[in-house]
């Protein structure tokens, strides 16, 4: 599986109707099939669908399974077409034991081989995990485990339950799992969504860990059985921050959040300190995260003198890097489990990098593997499309540049200024009638404002599934400006900077041709209202904030693009919020 949802529950309580929740809190992780098995005195029940949970929920009945011990999953799979047969939990031969499973297992074939003649009935790598324990099992769930998991080469979170016992055993390496400690109940979570309303207390196993669960106990052993005292940690978000509040999607309310997320964020512990002043700095990131990254090159060039290269993880990774001790490497990454970040920063580590970690979710695996983390304040993004993330990721990188130069900018300006255009989101649904039937964009920007040219065009067409482009102005004439006409518009990230003049020159270009021009300009520019075909006002603000400002105008336009085209605003086809294999 790339990137999936796994719950667990064991107590008093009927565990399908607090599944439900869970799998309904985990889905952004995955939703191409679900399900969810119980236990109870007629031993393990199993039920399961394509779809996604609001699809398949209603016939599959879930609340209505006996017991309260149950596992359940949300799937976006890697091996095997979304469908019933496919979907998790999966039996063993004999139908005792079921589990769950989120990562992949790379050996699976030839583990297949080695089970020759058994009946596999998916198409999945997980099933042969199935297979295995019970292979193994001689009255013990968790010993069956852990012989089980040293045969298993790949990433894998496991939920497993039994129908001799009613406890549930997991395993993790690689992929993430929390431990809900409740009173007479306890809970599995890929992440603490799945049961941050029962329990704000929560143990992250450690790879190669396992842990037995009961409704009134929590064992956890390394990988030769040993016992080991797990930390308990403090979830410190709400219920609230995980839901809705009113919002139709996750997107709008996330977007909504970012004054008070870059207020926390610019407030927040900074705990990096470099006893020398690094030679060089890698930013290394995915998608949305590595625009921020490109962002903060600007600023960090601008203000620290340091030469910055970025690099998408993906080409980081076989591209040779010339890194090294004297270099800062720093991998972005909201979820903190995106595989190409996390390979890109194994190898900056292997060639002596220092390096540090921007990250949203705490004890993710990159938290856990770089020298030092600093910790975004953007709660929890469920939405799949990144927006406060990236704010948070941005005051991130100010604030490093800030450190390793000693100027400062005022940071503490932009949420009032956040609020000011998110005021406008109205008149952008209006722009947006305009525009939604459209079948192509561009986008354009120079200087600090290209990442956001590129970040807006990412915005549109992950969720509207319109084709878009982001490009460094200059580069217009180079061969994007030939498909500038009447039916392709672009959009101008225009505000009143050093580049300015150009930005003028370059929509004055797009409108000799017949192109539509919509401009992200400076609240009150005449110049620019006169001649744009739609403008986006932001208010006034220092050439290296302007970011802040114009990628907000372009996450809404996305968002109510996407909305009157009546897309999954949320859960974006073909997408999942964090992608944990390459
Ligand atoms: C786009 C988006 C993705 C992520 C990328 C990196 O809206 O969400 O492009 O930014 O997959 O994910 P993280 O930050 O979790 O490493």
């Amino acid at each position: 599986m790339k990137m999936c949802g796994i719950a667990g529950y064991t107590g008093k309580r009927k565990a399908g109707e607090l599944l439900l929740k869970s799998i309904r809190n985990l889905e952004y992780r995955g939703y191409d099939s679900v399900g969810m098995c119980t236990l109870s005195g007629q031993g393990i029940e199993v039920r399961k669908g394509k779809g996604k949970v609001s699809e398949a929920a209603p016939e599959l009945e879930f609340s209505s399974l006996p017991g309260t011990t149950g596992i359940a999953h949300t799937r976006w799979g890697t091996h095997g077409v979304p469908s019933e047969k496919n979907a998790h939990p999966h039996l063993s031969p004999s139908g005792k034991i079921a589990i769950a499973h989120n990562g992949i297992i790379e050996n699976y074939l030839q583990l297949k081989e080695e089970l020759r003649g058994a009946d596999f009935r998916s198409d999945t790598d997980s099933e042969v995990i199935a297979h295995l324990l019970e292979k193994n099992y001689s009255g013990s769930l968790r010993d069956a485990m852990l012989k089980t998991m040293k045969m298993l080469n790949g990433t894998y979170a496991v939920c497993a339950i039994c129908a001799d016992s009613g406890k549930i055993v997991v395993a993790r390496n690689g992929s993430p799992l929390a431990i809900g400690l409740g009173v007479g109940e306890n809970f599995i979570g890929s992440d603490v969504s799945a049961f941050v309303e029962h329990t704000k207390k929560v143990v992250y196993l450690e790879d190669f860990e396992i842990a037995v669960l009961g409704e009134d106990s929590v064992e956890v052993f390394d990988r030769e059985g040993r016992q080991v005292s797990p930390e308990v940690k403090k979830i410190d978000w709400s219920v609230e921050c995980a839901q809705k509040q009113g919002y139709k999607h996750f997107m709008l309310k996330e977007i909504h959040e970012q004054p008070r997320v870059v207020r926390e964020s610019v407030s927040a512990p900074f705990d990096f300190e470099m006893e020398t002043r690094p030679e060089r700095i890698f930013v290394v990131a995915c998608g949305t995260a590595a625009y921020a990254g490109l962002t903060g090159k600007y600023i960090l060039e601008k203000q620290a003198g340091i030469p910055v290269e970025v690099a998408p993880a993906s080409e980081f990774r076989y591209s040779n890097p010339v890194i090294g001790e004297k270099d800062l490497f720093v991998a972005i990454s909201q979820s903190g489990e995106t595989a190409d970040t996390l390979a890109a920063l194994r190898l900056a580590k292997q060639k002596g990098a220092k390096t540090l970690g921007i990250i949203n979710v705490r004890e993710s695996t990159i938290a856990r593997e770089v020298d030092s983390v600093v910790y975004t304040a953007a709660g929890p993004e469920i939405g799949v499309a990144s927006t406060k993330a990236f704010l948070s990721q941005l005051v991130a990188l100010y604030r490093l540049s800030s450190k390793l130069s000693g100027k400062e900018l005022p940071l503490s300006s932009l949420p009032g200024k956040i609020e000011q255009v998110l005021l406008r989101s109205k008149s952008i649904r209006e722009t947006a009638k305009k525009y939604f039937r459209v079948y192509n964009f561009l986008y354009m920007g120079r200087n600090f404002n290209f990442p956001v040219a590129m970040e807006g065009a990412l915005k549109l067409k992950e969720i509207s599934y319109i084709h878009a482009e982001g490009y460094a102005s200059g580069e217009m004439k180079h061969g994007p400006l030939a498909l500038v006409c009447d039916e392709v518009p672009t959009v101008a990230i225009s505000p009143r900077d050093s580049v300015y003049p150009k930005m003028v020159s370059n929509i004055q270009e797009i409108l000799a041709r017949n192109g539509k021009v919509l401009a992200v300009a400076t609240e009150g520019d005449r110049e620019i209202s006169g001649q744009a075909t739609d403008v986006f006002e932001v208010p006034e603000t220092e050439e290296e904030l302007y970011p802040f400002l114009t990628v907000v105008p372009l996450q809404l336009f996305a968002y109510h693009v996407a909305d009157l085209r009546d897309c999954d605003v949320d859960k974006p086809r073909n997408l999942a919020k964090s992608v944990t294999v390459e």
